[in-house]
């Protein structure tokens, strides 16, 4: 099996590893962090967006994260979602990838 890509953290939260295409908002839920969401990630309230740090492993795919698509273009439009954050419930892991909200 290959390396399963890590997901890390700004603060003090140990690194989890996840398998490739994990969605990011799960991963995150069952390592036992919380998550904001009113639409349980359906991709309708905007509320799961994490901040992506960029890493310099993948200059191809800086993030880490399968590309932003439809769904997601429309929440970061409509809810006026500052560049490098995601919504996490829209994104899959695909490589290392290091996220932070403001409330953990
Ligand atoms: S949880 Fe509502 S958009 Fe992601």
């Amino acid at each position: 099996m290959g390396k399963m890509p890590k997901i890390s953290f700004v603060k003090k939260i140990p690194p989890i590893e996840v398998p490739p295409g994990a969605n990011l908002m799960r991963s995150l839920l069952d390592a036992g962090l919380p998550v904001a969401s009113s639409c349980g990630g359906e991709g309708i309230c905007g509320k799961c967006r994490v901040r992506v740090l960029p890493g310099a492993s993948r200059p191809s795919d800086p993030e880490g994260l399968t590309p932003i698509e439809d769904k997601e273009r429309f929440l970061i439009g409509r809810y006026n979602i500052e560049a490098g954050t995601r919504i996490s419930c829209q994104a899959q892991v695909l490589h290392d990838v290091t996220v932070d909200t403001s409330y953990w």
